[in-house]
């Protein structure tokens, strides 16, 4: 049954890809390579979450990243490791995006004002992307939108393109409410506190924290091959994914988003 609907996925994508993919269909998921030159990325994505439906998620392996959202090395992280990790093993793997960084926050007549590494705009982008988190609560949801935001030349100014292409469900205007009202406010200053709280305290972004934990060695293992680090990391059985040889993310310019 699983096979016949991953063939079934198959068949009708490749359909149009055929020119390119030079191997058979039982192959196609064998490797990121074969998946990608064929165009198949997301249906092996379903398949091996299909085969990954009984694990227990208590065992996930949790990846938080504290970031802000016009931070060049945050956005090459996310972008490059973290949302393509999260694609190949959202079953298990809990992400948090934290949007807050190095900004600052100051209590003005009891409303809270924020100054942000890289201006008003970064501010901006921050609480456009707490609001996505918190009005589409899911992060297989949100985490498409926050992506394609940030691999975007005009990471705010990509807002309506990407929630229009991703997610047309959700107004652009209720985003846009919730950044310019008191829940935009809110989510920030939960933003800031949950980044103040941090031990030990950030010195830089992308600041990635490992099943509550920091250091040094996680983060250069999580900037270089986080897939990796959390297959190594993960107790329970290990998914189909993770067995794959040469399993790396995905380079941005081979994830097709049409
Ligand atoms: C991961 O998230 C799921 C769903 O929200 C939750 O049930 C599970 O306890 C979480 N796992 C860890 C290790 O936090
Ligand atoms: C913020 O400032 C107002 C007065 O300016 C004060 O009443 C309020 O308690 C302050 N809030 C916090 C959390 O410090
Ligand atoms: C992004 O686009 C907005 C308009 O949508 C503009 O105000 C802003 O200056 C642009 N930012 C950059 C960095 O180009």
């Amino acid at each position: 049954m699983t096979s016949a609907v991953l063939f079934f996925f198959l068949f009708l994508v490749c359909a149009s890809a055929e020119h390119k993919c030079q191997h058979p269909p039982s192959e196609w998921c064998s490797s990121w390579e074969i998946a990608k030159e064929c165009q198949v990325e997301k249906q092996c994505l379903d398949y091996y979450s299909l085969k990954d439906l009984k694990r227990d998620n208590e065992d996930n392996v949790r990846v938080e990243l504290y970031y802000e959202s016009l931070c060049m090395g945050c956005r090459k992280f996310l972008a490059l490791q973290l949302y393509p990790t999260f694609l190949m093993l959202h079953d298990i793997m809990n992400v948090t995006l934290v949007p807050y960084g190095n900004a600052q926050e100051k209590n003005v007549s009891g409303k809270w004002e924020f100054e942000c590494q890289h201006g008003p705009e970064e501010c901006y982008g921050n609480t456009i992307e707490a609001c996505l988190i918190h009005l589409l609560n899911e992060d297989n949801v949100y985490f498409p939108v926050i992506d394609c935001m940030e691999m975007s030349e005009n990471v705010t100014g990509s807002l309506r393109p990407c929630l229009e292409a991703l997610y047309p469900d959700l107004p652009v205007k209720t985003v846009l409410d919730c950044v310019n009202g008191d829940l935009g406010n809110k989510l920030m200053h939960a933003n800031a506190q949950r980044t103040q709280a941090l031990d030990p305290p950030h010195q830089y972004v992308p600041w990635i924290v490992i099943n509550g934990k920091h250091d040094d060695s996680l983060q250069t293992r999580a900037q270089s091959a986080l897939f990796r680090l959390v297959c190594e990391l993960y107790k329970g059985p290990k998914p189909v994914a993770c067995a794959g040889k040469d399993v790396t993310p995905l380079k941005r310019d081979s994830l097709c988003l049409n």
